[in-house]
């Protein structure tokens, strides 16, 4: 529960509009010391507002944390059961361990678990995935295809092909898919997906799909590993993209694949996957646990299996790897 205090605070910001208060002024307007508003303020900061401080002016707030609420996804949501379901959580471990909690008692395809912030995500490889607060995209979808074991892969092509679509459509960016799954502006990666399943012999019991997207960080929000490698958004289009609506944008676009896929199979997936990958046709070197693979890609086979043929013309199938271009 906010405290009135702070309810307060955030009107005297809101209503100065943009102009500096001291400290002092915001004591007298809501009745409180100073070293109160000196916690709020600090507190604020953690949720990730961000107040520029200036001697003898005062405090004046210069960017709000856009904060995601689940009334708001809601909001104009025209999907029949992706997100139809939403669990909108401010703080987790990893919105995959709730998704899975969730999947097994017996959530209905399309539930969705959303996060502000995860303190231990998790990537491909028992890699950690940064996820700060406010910033980013960090959510699990359940969905439970009636299909083989094999064919899981196949879905984590899908997801990623909804995924370029609805950033294309919202921003205008251009991102393309390194193969299996990382999506990349200008060759920094903006997208993870990390696909994790419960099974039973050879039928999928679900299939819990986790998206991690860069959408408004800053430079300075990316911890110094990342700063090279990965990018936002925000940063690549130059302005903050709302979250809400990106996604929405993902909703829609992955409910219509996925309809797509359970009528017509994974021929049309494939295609449009192919049209957005950038490490077809060229040559590339893959790294699996046991060895390096270097030739040309040549595509996916309907298992999403990636095909390389090396200098010797031996066609390699790799199955899991990091990619280099
Ligand atoms: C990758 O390594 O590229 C995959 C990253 C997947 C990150 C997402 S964020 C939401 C979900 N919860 C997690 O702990 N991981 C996935």
């Amino acid at each position: 529960m906010q405290s009135q205090l702070r309810k307060d605070l955030l009107d005297a910001f809101t209503k100065a509009d943009g102009a500096y208060l001291s400290g002092q002024h915001i004591a007298e307007l809501i009745g409180c010391s100073r070293t109160a508003v000196w916690k709020h303020i600090g507190e604020l900061r953690k949720e990730g507002f961000e107040l520029e401080a200036v001697r003898r002016k005062g405090y004046r707030i210069v960017k709000t944390p856009e904060k995601i609420t689940a009334d708001e996804l809601r909001l104009g949501l025209t999907t029949k059961f992706i997100g139809k379901n939403l669990h909108y959580e401010e703080t987790v471990d990893s919105t995959q361990k709730i998704a899975h909690r969730l999947a097994y008692d017996d959530a209905p395809e399309g539930t969705v678990i959303i996060a502000e912030e995860q303190v231990s995500g998790r990537g491909r490889m028992a890699r950690r995935w940064h996820s700060p607060k406010y910033t980013g995209i960090w959510m699990s979808i359940i969905l439970r295809p009636n299909i083989s074991l094999p064919k899981a892969p196949q879905l984590t092509l899908l997801t990623a092909v909804a995924i370029v679509q609805a950033i294309e459509e919202l921003t205008g960016l251009l991102p393309e898919i390194k193969w299996p799954n990382d999506i990349l502006i200008k060759g920094k990666k903006v997208t993870g997906i990390l696909t994790e399943l419960e099974a039973e012999s050879d039928r999928i019991n679900s299939i819990i799909i986790g998206i991690g997207i860069n959408v408004n960080q800053t430079k300075e929000d990316f911890p110094s590993d990342l700063e090279q490698i990965a990018t936002s958004l925000l940063l690549e289009k130059g302005e903050t993209v709302s979250r809400a609506d990106l996604i929405k944008g993902i909703f829609t676009n992955l409910e219509k694949l996925y309809l797509l896929y359970l009528e017509e199979g994974f021929l049309p997936i494939k295609l449009l996957w192919e049209s957005y990958a950038i490490s077809i046709g060229k040559k590339i070197t893959a790294r699996t646990l046991t060895q390096s693979i270097i030739g040309k890609a040549l595509g996916i086979t309907d298992d999403g299996v990636l095909m390389i043929e090396d200098d010797h013309g031996k066609i390699h199938h790799v199955y899991s790897a990091d990619i280099e271009l």
